[in-house]
């Protein structure tokens, strides 16, 4: 059984004091920083690029977790990679070729992971899995935090764990959107590993942190 990591999205952090949220985080006991990198064009919103992860990284030894919501994607994969990236996790639908893509992540040396949203099926994936470290099983349609939960997605976890018992495979299932103290519990029990959450850890409790991320991974 993987231990259970917590993955605070910044996209509910303070966007004004981002290097201090990203320490609170740290103080706060978070395992790695999940950064929503969106283009207002993969995804209707727009947050923030290579330069500001960049210098965000220089102050920060945290793991970033860093889930491009762009498109396309691929020819700015060594940007975000250069910017001290640790995870760099991608859209199917954003990259005309994925195994090329997924290549390029790991000739960069950086963790691969790729999501899928609500309605993308697990076979969009199926031949890659030998070659990615994580799948981000999107819990909401991407673009914006504080989204309600989708249930549903649980049922493509509980198939993804059973393909990755099948094959002996070793990749992570993180699970990305509505997380909170009433279904943290049911991702876990159906196979998820990294749980990221922002509204929850960032406004729950008057924003006690620490509380936060313990109540999420004690469930
Ligand atoms: C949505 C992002 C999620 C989101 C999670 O497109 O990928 O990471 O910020 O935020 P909450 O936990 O508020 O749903
Ligand atoms: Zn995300």
């Amino acid at each position: 059984m993987k231990k259970i990591k917590i993955s605070p999205s910044i996209l509910s952090a303070d966007f004004s004091q981002l290097g201090n949220e990203i320490k609170r985080l740290k103080d706060g006991g978070a395992d790695m920083i999940h950064v929503d990198v969106m283009d207002g064009h993969f995804v209707p919103n727009l947050t923030i690029g290579p330069p500001v992860i960049k210098a965000l990284k220089k102050q920060s030894s945290m793991i970033f977790d860093v889930h491009l919501m762009i498109s396309p994607v691929h020819k700015y994969i060594k940007a975000y990679s250069d910017a001290g990236a640790d995870i760099i996790t991608i859209h199917p639908e954003a990259t005309d070729n994925l195994k090329l893509s997924i290549l390029k992540i790991k000739e960069l040396n950086k963790k691969v992971g790729v999501s899928l949203n609500p309605e993308t099926k697990v076979d969009v994936i199926l031949e890659h899995l030998d070659k990615i470290d994580l799948v981000l099983i999107m819990s909401v349609n991407p673009g914006f935090g504080g989204q309600k939960f989708i249930p549903e997605v649980l049922n493509k976890i509980k198939e993804l764990k059973k393909i990755q018992e099948n094959k002996n495979l070793d990749f992570d299932i993180e699970i990305d959107g509505g997380i909170n103290f009433d279904n943290s519990k049911i991702a876990i029990e159906a196979g998820a590993n990294i749980l990221v959450s922002g509204t929850t850890i960032f406004k729950s409790n008057d924003g006690d942190i620490k509380k936060n991320i313990e109540l999420l991974k004690s469930k």
